[in-house]
């Protein structure tokens, strides 16, 4: 950074100064963020018709698993970058029949653009090849295969292999699918086909999935979360609280749909001028503004967007950009997570990694233009890992009050490529859980779900279907 004048180094200083407060969340914020969001949760599970920014989708999912399922299942992960086919045992443990083992083996797809911005028979017609292609390959094209499908986008279930498409996120805008049920639409691609012996038995969100595999071997596990290129959690809730669905005893799992809160301006508040700019540039402006704060689709651009101001302002850069940097998409979210590993030790080598990355964009920075761009990074992903801290934490104090307990120890199974590959966001979230809670009686464990979009789905095909192996 090498302002021309001294009005110009105080209008870069006042400039930076804005930007942290802005993206600053003291506890007393986040606390009403939280406090927001049990209301809505409330409103949300009353009425299908409440203005709740949260879905609060009854999942049919009624139990974590017992441990006693066993089969063969083929599970479909649909709703990040790829598209994945899974061939999922579940078999006895060695020497030890009433613990399971789990052996998989799977493929994964690219999903083109063409493929996911295109229309639902082109959609549709791809997966069932995906699945076939698998099939082949496995020996399995005669086999018949009860199949759990997760679909990570918000469904309006009404039994467990039905569930109709709200909308789309995450990039996915597949024409004709939408106010559609997704398992028929499958289905009928697959019996086009002709050449597979499959039957969809099971559709669940990646959150369902990724609680019910963690919960196979945590019992306290009554959370999913996932911070991936999307951001959401689901939470066994007591099924006299979901006015949607009959019945007054047991438990549902309830996907929350939690990147969408603040959808009905509950979070304006809080919102900056990057934050509307990252929505309005969206495919699916005015939705899901939560995760728009929080998931890696887009931290990366909120960077960026900050960057571009930045420049233009001549507070970095010397004021002079490039075609790159002021082009939608460019600064990936992984750079925001190379940056803020590489600074956290060593400043002088994580300096020349920075300046490789914005050499790459196409700048010229000097080290303190390296400095700014990594306190930029590090600000949005605190703001993120802090707003999902919130999120959990206010779902754990409902898991809580629904047990009506003094204490409650509650663990949150977690996957998603924020949460495993951000060098800090982890530990920033897990830190502000802490702080948040303290004083609740609520204590809140992460465990990472190994593979959960696809063990969980089989988990919950196997619930339903007869032992086939
Ligand atoms: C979807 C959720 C999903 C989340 C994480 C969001 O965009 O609406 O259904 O769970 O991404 O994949």
């Amino acid at each position: 950074m090498a302002p021309n004048n001294e009005g110009q180094a105080e209008g870069s200083t006042t400039l930076f100064k804005s930007i942290k407060q802005q993206l600053h969340l003291d506890n007393e914020q986040l606390k009403q963020v939280m406090g927001t969001m049990q209301s809505e949760m409330v409103e949300g599970l009353c009425r299908s018709d409440s203005t709740s920014s949260l879905g609060m989708l009854p999942s049919y999912v009624s139990s974590v698993p017992c441990g006693d399922e066993r089969g063969c299942y083929l599970a479909l992960d649909l709703g990040g970058t790829n598209f994945r086919v899974l061939l999922i045992k579940i078999l006895d443990e060695t020497n030890d029949s009433k613990k399971c083992r789990v052996e998989m083996a799977n493929q994964i797809f690219s999903l083109p653009e063409s493929i996911i911005q295109g229309d639902s028979e082109g959609f549709f017609g791809y997966i069932a090849e995906c699945i076939a292609m698998f099939c082949e390959e496995h020996g399995l094209m005669d086999s018949y295969l009860p199949v759990g499908f997760t679909f990570s986008f918000p469904l309006e279930q009404r039994g467990l292999n039905q569930g109709v498409l709200l909308t789309w996120t995450k990039g996915f805008d597949v024409s004709g699918v939408k106010g559609q049920d997704v398992v028929q639409l499958l289905t009928a691609a697959i019996n086009k086909r002709g050449d597979m012996n499959c039957e969809v038995v099971a559709i669940v969100n990646d959150t369902v999935g990724t609680m019910m595999s963690c919960a196979l071997t945590e019992p306290h596990c009554k959370i999913g979360l996932i911070v991936g290129t999307g951001c959401n959690a689901c939470y066994m809730e007591k099924l006299s609280n979901v006015h949607m669905v009959d019945g007054e005893h047991g438990d549902m799992c309830i996907n929350m749909e939690l990147g969408g809160f603040g959808d009905n301006g509950v979070l304006d508040e809080i919102r900056t001028e990057f934050d509307k700019a990252v929505d309005s540039d969206s495919l699916n402006p005015d939705c899901h503004l939560f995760e728009k704060m929080i998931s890696g689709m887009y931290l990366g651009e909120l960077v960026r967007l900050i960057l571009c101001k930045l420049t233009k302002e001549g507070a970095i850069f010397n004021g002079e950009g490039s075609k790159k940097l002021f082009t939608p998409g460019m600064f990936k979210t992984a750079y925001v997570s190379e940056i803020e590993y590489k600074s956290v030790d060593d400043k002088l080598h994580g300096n020349i990694l920075i300046r490789n990355i914005l050499q790459e964009l196409g700048l010229t920075p000097d080290d303190a233009d390296c400095e700014a761009v990594h306190n930029v990074c590090h600000l949005v992903s605190k703001r993120a890992a802090h707003l999902c801290a919130a999120g959990v934490a206010a779902v754990a104090l409902k898991v809580k009050e629904n047990h009506d307990t003094e204490s409650m120890k509650v663990t949150v199974g977690v996957d998603g490529t924020v949460y495993r590959k951000h060098p800090t966001f982890s530990k920033l979230m897990s830190q502000k859980v802490e702080e948040l809670c303290d004083g609740t009686g609520v204590s809140i464990d992460f465990v990472l779900s190994h593979d959960g979009s696809g063990k969980g789905a089989a988990l919950v095909a196997a619930a339903m279907s007869e032992k086939v192996c």
